[in-house]
């Protein structure tokens, strides 16, 4: 294996408490990559020789983003819907059924070549792990294939033919399909199972019954909570273990004590709410209550279409009250808890060598200068990416 070292790091995020503070920040600061893990982690005056070395010039490293969730297996987009909720026309799910026609149509390529272009986005913006999820295709063939997709692209895939009843469908008898046959030829390309938990979508009952039949064959849950008013997907992602409750925009002081109690990772997307003119969630709320907050995309061509982690930092700074500390936590660390990931979300020896080099002297400029690019490298397993 060959190392490399990086140097002149005018301020390295590690997210090692070790190191103080939320982030573990050093200053002036050096960094050994050997093979795919972070080998070593210093003040530049002690950094060991490698191989070769690299001078970042004073620049920022921080941990590669981890996006908790994504929906990036689709075709089309819906550009008008978007333009309509400007002038006024509220935001509802049943947009998603024309996403769901245009992916059914699409073919294999068309659809791979969409995730790869949205996955280029991403890594171009910092991001080193993502998430994807189906659930544009709602049939037996059309979810599975999805999966297969993408699973070219990550290891973090989830099944989610639980978004919604396709139109020609009866409730009961689609739960059945997901739970059946739907599972059957998913569950080999998923590590995740979730249910959109919402009034329009699936109640509580039905979510059971699904996330139980995933668990039953050794998928994990995840849910879509709490997304469109308060309701019960909260309080189901703690009954049945999930390791996030995502959304998390209307919330009870019971779901925050749930969420709080059992570990469930709160999952904010403030790009959603951004782009269909919402409430923020109340992310001081769940900080102060003591719950492991996560910041996503959920990449959409439906909600929100950005693939950015910068933007969801900015938002989360400006918007949610949330620190540039810990928007940047939620937004690495956070997401790896989401993820329950222990290898990635953190700069430490031993950890997977994904970082970002900003074009900036510290990561508080990833809120202070919103929508400037200011990613100019990234790494995942300690190769260019
Ligand atoms: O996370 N909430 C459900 N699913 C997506 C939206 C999907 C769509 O509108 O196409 C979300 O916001
Ligand atoms: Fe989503």
């Amino acid at each position: 294996m060959t190392s490399l070292l990086l140097t002149g790091i005018s301020s390295l995020v590690t997210n090692d408490p070790a190191h103080g503070g939320l982030l573990g920040e050093l200053h002036d600061a050096a960094l050994v990559i050997d093979g795919r893990t972070i080998a070593w982690v210093g003040s530049r005056r002690d950094a060991p020789p490698a191989d070769s070395a690299l001078d970042l010039g004073g620049r920022a490293v921080i941990p590669g983003f981890v996006d908790s969730h994504s929906h990036l297996v689709f075709a089309g987009d819906r550009a008008e819907e978007f333009a309509a909720r400007m002038t006024g026309t509220p935001y509802s799910a049943g947009g998603i059924r024309t996403t769901v026609a245009a992916t059914r149509d699409a073919t294999d390529e068309q659809l791979t070549a969409n995730v790869a272009r949205l996955v280029t986005e991403m890594r171009r913006q910092g991001t080193t792990t993502v998430e994807i999820k189906s659930g544009y295709g709602l049939t037996v063939k059309d979810e599975a294939r999805a999966l297969r997709i993408a699973g070219q692209f990550t290891d973090e895939t989830t099944y989610l033919g639980a978004h919604v009843v396709p139109a020609d469908q009866e409730p009961a008898a689609y739960v059945d399909l997901v739970t059946g046959p739907m599972l059957d030829a998913a569950a080999q390309y998923s590590k995740w199972i979730d249910v959109f938990v919402e009034r329009g979508a699936f109640d509580a009952d039905q979510a059971r019954t699904i996330l139980e039949a995933g668990i039953a064959r050794g998928l994990h849950p995840r849910i879509h909570a709490n997304q469109l008013g308060e309701g019960p997907g909260v309080q189901l992602a703690a009954e049945v273990g999930a390791a996030a409750a995502d959304h998390c925009t209307y919330l009870t002081d019971a779901d925050i004590d749930a969420l709080a109690s059992t570990g469930v990772v709160a999952g904010l997307l403030p790009a959603i709410e951004f782009s269909t003119r919402s409430p923020y969630p109340d992310a001081r709320r769940l900080l102060d209550a003591g719950v492991t907050v996560a910041l996503a995309t959920d990449c959409n061509p439906g909600s929100g279409y950005s693939s950015s982690m910068p933007f969801c930092i900015a938002l989360a700074v400006r918007e949610m009250h949330m620190t540039p500390a810990e928007a940047l936590w939620s937004a690495t660390a956070g997401g790896a808890a989401s993820l329950r990931r222990t290898d990635v979300g953190h700069l430490t020896p031993g950890a997977q060598a994904d970082l970002a080099v900003l074009e900036a002297p510290s990561y508080l400029h990833l809120a202070y200068r919103p929508a400037v690019p200011l990613i100019t490298q990234t790494f995942i397993a300690g190769r260019p990416a």
